[in-house]
Formats: C-alpha cells, sequence, structure tokens
C-alpha cells in the first residue's frame, strides 16, 4: 500500500539519508536528471538534499515535505512546496523514484499537495519545469496545470537555462 504524508523531522532524516545514498550513485537516473543534466556540481546538490539543509528549510516554516511511502514505509519519492505568499504555493520538486515511475504515485503526492493547499486557501499552485523535460512537462498538463511563461534564467550554479512555468488554479 503506497501513502503520502507530510514529512516530520525523523522523515526529513531518512528523506535526506535516501537522497545522499542514491546521489552516490553518478549512473543513478537520479543523479543525471537532477546533476548531469542541468550542469549543476554534484556538491551543490549534496548541500541542497543535505540534511542540515532540509531540516533548515523545513524550520523556516514555509516549505513542507511530502513523503510517498511504499511497503515497509520505504520512501519512493517526494515533493517539496514552498509557500511564496498568501495566495501562491510554489511546488519546488515532485520526484518519483526510478524503479516506481509511471504508477500513479507522482499523482497521488500531486493530490496531497493540492488538498493541502485548498484547506490553506491557496489561490493558485506554481511549478517550473526544465524546457526539455518531456515527462515532467506532460505529468504537469495531464494534472491540469496550465503553461504561464518561459524564460531563459541565469541558475546559481552558472551556464543558462529555460524554463517554462506552469499554474493550477484553485479558486
Ligand atoms: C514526473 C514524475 C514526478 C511523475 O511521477 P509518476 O508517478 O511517474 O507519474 P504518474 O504515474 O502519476 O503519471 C501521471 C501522468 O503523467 C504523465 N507521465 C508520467 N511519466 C511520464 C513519462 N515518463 N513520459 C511521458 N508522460 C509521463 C503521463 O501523462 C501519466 O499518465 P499515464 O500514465 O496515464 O499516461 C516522475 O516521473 C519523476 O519523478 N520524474 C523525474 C523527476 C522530475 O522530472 N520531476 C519533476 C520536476 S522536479
Amino acid at each position: 500500500m503506497v501513502s503520502v504524508c507530510v514529512a516530520d523531522e525523523q522523515g526529513i532524516r531518512a528523506l535526506s539519508k535516501k537522497l545522499q545514498s542514491l546521489l552516490s550513485d553518478e549512473d543513478s537516473q537520479l543523479y543525471r536528471d537532477n546533476v548531469a543534466k542541468f550542469g549543476v556540481t554534484a556538491e551543490y546538490v549534496r548541500e541542497a538534499f543535505s540534511e542540515g539543509t532540509l531540516l533548515q528549510v523545513a524550520a523556516s516554516g514555509k516549505s513542507a515535505f511530502y513523503l510517498v511511502l511504499g511497503d515497509d514505509e520505504e520512501i519512493v519519492g517526494f515533493a517539496q512546496t514552498i509557500q511564496r505568499d498568501t495566495e501562491t504555493l510554489e511546488l519546488d520538486r515532485i520526484v518519483i523514484f526510478p524503479e516506481h515511475t509511471r504508477k500513479g504515485y507522482g499523482t497521488m503526492a500531486l493530490k496531497k499537495v493540492i488538498e493541502d493547499a485548498e484547506q490553506k486557501q491557496v489561490k493558485a499552485i506554481i511549478v517550473n519545469a526544465g524546457k526539455d523535460e518531456v515527462q515532467a512537462r506532460q505529468f504537469y498538463e495531464k494534472n491540469n496545470f496550465k503553461l504561464i511563461k518561459e524564460e531563459t534564467v541565469s541558475p546559481p550554479w552558472g551556464g543558462k537555462i529555460t524554463l517554462v512555468t506552469y499554474k493550477y488554479q484553485l479558486r
């Protein structure tokens, strides 16, 4: 049975451990999707997913981590949201680990994020994706997110990437 829950401190520590372990394999899909593809340094990503960083982000009160838990409470994916202002929630990341994709788990996680946003009186959820990230874009489009913007930006790790922004209007 798969479930989605908001991570407490222990859950965040477990998530960081899982991510660090997946990222230590340079052949892994997670490494390729998050490090190799955007030209980010491995060090930058490991720091971004370190226990300290995740706990600090969660403690800010503006960010929530959702865990997708499979059999034996194994973490099979996660989502992170950031409250941008009183009306707008950003879906910062949603990742289902490779061997668990295409089973509806991403949609389950997204539904939980949307349910919680509805309770918080949020008006819209926004999400950015790389222009070429076909699977992410199809995932958002299938889930009724609408394309609102395309923009080329200079990320903190250097270079340039073209991002597309999708919006899910709640009210
Ligand atoms: C994008 C992602 C979160 C989707 O999660 P998932 O559990 O595989 O998605 P679901 O099974 O709920 O799929 C829902 C729909 O999304 C679309 N979709 C999902 N994966 C897709 C793929 N690889 N190619 C094309 N469309 C895809 C399909 O329309 C799918 O519906 P269908 O299976 O009936 O055709 C997951 O593939 C992932 O983690 N990818 C790598 C990280 C990433 O790109 N995250 C988003 C940016 S942070």
